[in-house]
């Protein structure tokens, strides 16, 4: 699926016009983005009711009822994390707020309420968020290739009661929510049978599988909030009537150096997803501090996207545990890589390399790859390597169906196909049967 949106001209605009009253950018594309938020609950009925006021003061109040329906949501009325409470609208930027949703094509397809044009939305009106943290959506069909390769496979080892995964730079949780889907209904292979209930256990369980870490307070309430939205609706019911006690696994920390965050324990994960930041870190401090705590990667003018590898093979992932990331191919062009290449990569078993660079992949300019590791010492002698021959011979009208993410998606079904075969008749002949 595709979100369709504006034109990304049209939600700077609007963050313009909102900045005129509110005198920053940052308040005026968290006050534009909380009123689409509302709006969503309010549309798909996962809204309390409330009586709420006309305006601003009225989005306040439905923060505050939404904050109110379960303790994840808590940060939504919460002034460090959406300063709108201090900073009052008023009703000329108000009304450029609601005309702009009026006429949004999708703020969700009617089916779903999966929240992808919420999460889009979000990265098109903060540049505060895209320039400062490096947020850039991943797109759903990217997210769904890279839990089926790491994700899929660790619920086939560990089985879906037990499975835990964690993107720890969830962003506004386009993967989080991709495996929220994925651990909900796991695929069924071979012969094996439906291993799982269906139904409020099965929600449940597929919150506690998933866990989701970012810098970016905002951004981390936005993916408990589509969590959630996504439970309430398979469930049919309000977000007030989700369990209080379900687990909502969304924290706002810094995973590379925040050690005290309970979500970032050492080794709790059967499968880490993530598309990292690529950006160098531009705080000479901050620069500093990741160094120090990650020397065995973070070399040069190093892209943070090294250090994330590093966090979740050496420390997030259980023995054996998978780890999948869209990441930049810069490490294999520049001196920082180096020692990534020849000294780091080389202790992990790598299961995929994939070359993305050729892919229309939206607002990824940089030239990207797909890497798959687990996280123990190689075994064997095979890692499947998908190399690109060429790009899109045109922006696609639907990235999903390029031509280029297609041929990978074909090569990763052909691979998987003959490893399952292989697999079942190494099996077969184990058992001494000779039929298969
Ligand atoms: C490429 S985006 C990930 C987008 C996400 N997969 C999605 O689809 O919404 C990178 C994310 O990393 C986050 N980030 C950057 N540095 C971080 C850090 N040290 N700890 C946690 N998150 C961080 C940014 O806030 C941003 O949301």
């Amino acid at each position: 699926m595709t979100t369709r949106t504006l034109p990304p001209a049209a939600y700077d605009r609007l963050t313009a016009a909102v900045a005129r009253d509110t005198g920053d950018r940052r308040t005026a594309a968290l006050w534009s983005h909380a009123a689409a938020l509302v709006r969503h609950a309010h549309v798909h009925g996962l809204a309390p009711a409330d009586e709420r006021p006309p305006g601003p003061d009225g989005l306040l109040k439905s923060l505050e009822s939404l904050a109110g329906c379960h303790p994840a949501l808590a940060p939504l009325a919460d002034p460090a994390v959406l300063p709108l409470w201090e900073q009052p609208l008023g009703s000329a930027a108000w009304n450029a707020i609601e005309e702009f949703w009026d006429r949004h094509p999708a703020l969700e397809d009617g089916r779903r309420v999966d929240g992808y044009a919420l999460g889009d939305a979000y990265q098109l009106l903060s540049d505060e968020a895209r320039k400062g943290r490096a947020l850039c959506q991943t797109p759903p069909w990217v997210a769904r290739l890279l839990l089926r390769l790491s994700l899929e496979p660790a619920i086939e080892e560990w089985g879906p009661a037990d499975v835990r995964m964690i993107d720890p730079a969830c962003g506004t949780g386009h993967i989080a929510v991709a495996a929220f889907h994925m651990a909900r209904v796991p695929p069924i292979r071979g012969r094996r049978s439906a291993p799982v209930g269906h139904g409020p256990r099965a929600v449940e369980r597929a919150l506690a599988a998933v866990s989701g870490v970012d810098l970016d307070a905002y951004a981390a309430a936005l993916t408990a909030y589509r969590l959630l939205a996504c439970s309430a609706s398979v469930l049919g019911v309000s977000l007030d009537q989700v369990p209080a006690s379900w687990p909502v696994n969304v924290a706002a920390a810094d995973s590379l150096l925040d050690r005290t965050e309970p979500l970032l324990a050492a080794g709790a994960y059967h499968a880490c997803v993530a598309n990292p930041p690529y950006i160098t870190p531009k705080d000479p401090a901050v620069r500093d501090q990741v160094r120090a705590a990650y020397p065995q990667v973070a070399a040069g003018k190093y892209s943070l996207a090294l250090p994330f590898t590093a966090l979740m093979l050496e420390h997030l992932a259980v023995p054996g545990g998978f780890v999948a990331q869209l990441t930049a191919n810069s490490f294999m062009k520049r001196e920082f890589g180096k020692r990534y290449i020849t000294d780091f990569l080389p202790r992990f078993d790598a299961r995929w390399i994939i070359d993305t660079s050729g892919a229309y992949i939206p607002g990824h300019g940089t030239p990207t790859c797909i890497l798959v590791h687990r996280a123990r010492p190689p075994v064997g002698d095979t890692v499947t390597v998908i190399r690109g021959n060429r790009g899109e011979p045109h922006v696609p009208e639907d990235p999903a169906r390029g031509l280029v993410w297609e041929a990978i998606e074909d090569a990763v079904d052909n691979r998987l196909a003959w490893d399952r075969f292989q697999a079942g008749a190494d099996l077969a002949r184990r058992s001494g049967d000779t039929t298969t």
